[in-house]
């Protein structure tokens, strides 16, 4: 440890939370491997950080070597490509804006290797976008670190592609863009999270286990082999990206929450189209589903919706008024049962209101 009077190393450590997105119109596939740019656009809404979120903290040293990183407490390989080009694009920034600025700009960090250590407060690689917390909150505490400013979503996207929609909070959209160098496919705030004050997520964890096919491998199966994932992308998106963004915007939860389950049981369609098919639900999922229909026909109106990511975890979006109802409903269905001490089954039930801006 340092005396004083000793020589210290002029340490910069910054530490940042990123909040998980949750597809209401699901991104499955990519033209352009590399660039992370998708076949279709897609439509989020980002939640609070109080409930899931990533913390990465990124340190500079002189005395590092190399630039490592630690992932929920173990070390990964940092030549990752995705983990590469999000480290070269901060660093390309910066390096713009140290030629642009004046004599008081700070540019030691660019001459220094980075450690980074993030930490998941949430299953990792379960259907509950931790890449998009991951990668968002990784370019979003890089850029820190770097003092870079300004539009970061293009660079989030290259690490995971449904990060660029975790650095806008409320509702937002990715949108696919044209260009071969993808700098048009970048994220946008569609609306504000103080826009649909009375929306409410649930998570319902079905199984915190890693899913046996990542998003990206189970996507690049799908776009080679699924016929009907390449007519949804071209016939079927186009037009639910207008009635969504259009929903939202009216606050129509009855159209909003239809088109939610209608775009998450398609994808789930095009991963049983994909040859090998790819099962990301599970029978506590398919149970999930039908109670939410049942709950919807008893009151002849639709309160509920669920929608499934990549894995078996459930995310429920309903107004405030019908939440005590319905989580005591969840109860019924899903009690948990106590075996040895240990909760074995039954849903963990968790409440997150949507975010502000990251
Ligand atoms: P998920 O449904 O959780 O997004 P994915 O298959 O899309 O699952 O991605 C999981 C991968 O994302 C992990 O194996 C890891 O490589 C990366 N990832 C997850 N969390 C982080 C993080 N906090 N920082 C950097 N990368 C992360
Ligand atoms: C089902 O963004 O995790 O959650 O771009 O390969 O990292 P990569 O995949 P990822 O895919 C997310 C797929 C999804 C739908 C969505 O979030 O839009
Ligand atoms: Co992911």
């Amino acid at each position: 440890s340092a005396m004083p009077g000793d020589s210290v190393d002029k340490e910069n450590m910054i530490t940042c939370t990123a909040p998980v997105n949750i597809a209401v119109i699901k991104y499955w596939g990519k033209r352009n491997e590399d660039l992370i740019l998708p076949i279709n656009s897609s439509l989020s809404v980002t939640l609070h950080q109080d409930q899931l979120k990533t913390t990465t903290t990124v340190a500079t040293s002189r005395s590092f070597q190399e630039d490592r990183i630690w992932l929920n407490g173990k070390e990964e390989d940092i030549s990752h490509p995705r983990l590469q080009s999000c480290l070269r694009e901060i660093r390309r920034l910066a390096r713009k804006r140290r030629n642009n600025a004046g004599p008081g700009f700070d540019a030691t960090a660019l001459s220094h290797k980075v450690h980074i250590c993030s930490i998941n407060n949430f299953p990792t690689a379960a259907g509950l976008a931790s890449s998009a917390a991951g990668f968002a909150c990784l370019v979003y505490t890089l850029a820190r670190v770097f003092g870079v400013e300004g539009e970061l979503s293009g660079i989030a996207r290259q690490g995971s592609g449904s990060a660029c929609r975790s650095m806008y909070g409320g509702f937002v959209q990715w949108i696919m863009g044209q260009q071969e160098d993808g700098k048009d496919s970048l994220a946008q705030q569609v609306e504000p999270e103080s826009h649909w004050p009375e929306l409410r997520i649930l998570v319902l964890v079905a199984s915190a286990e890693r899913k046996p096919v990542g998003s990206t491998s189970g996507m690049q199966t799908s776009v080679q082999t699924s016929s009907l994932l390449k007519h949804r992308a071209e016939s079927v998106v186009p037009g639910r990206m207008v009635e969504m963004t259009e929903a939202v915007r009216r606050k129509d939860f009855a159209a909003f929450a239809e088109l939610t389950m209608k775009d998450s049981n398609q994808f789930h369609a095009t991963c049983l189209d994909t040859y090998p098919p790819i099962f990301y639900l599970n029978n506590v999922s398919h149970r999930i589903i039908s109670m939410v229909h049942r709950y919807n026909r008893h009151y002849g109106e639709t309160r509920v919706a669920y929608t499934f990511d990549a894995g078996p975890n459930a995310v429920i979006f309903t107004l405030q008024q019908h939440i005590p109802e319905f989580v005591q409903m969840v109860q019924y269905f899903f009690p948990p049962e106590i075996n040895g001490g240990q909760f074995i089954k039954g849903l963990s039930v968790d409440q997150a209101p949507l975010s502000e801006e990251l």
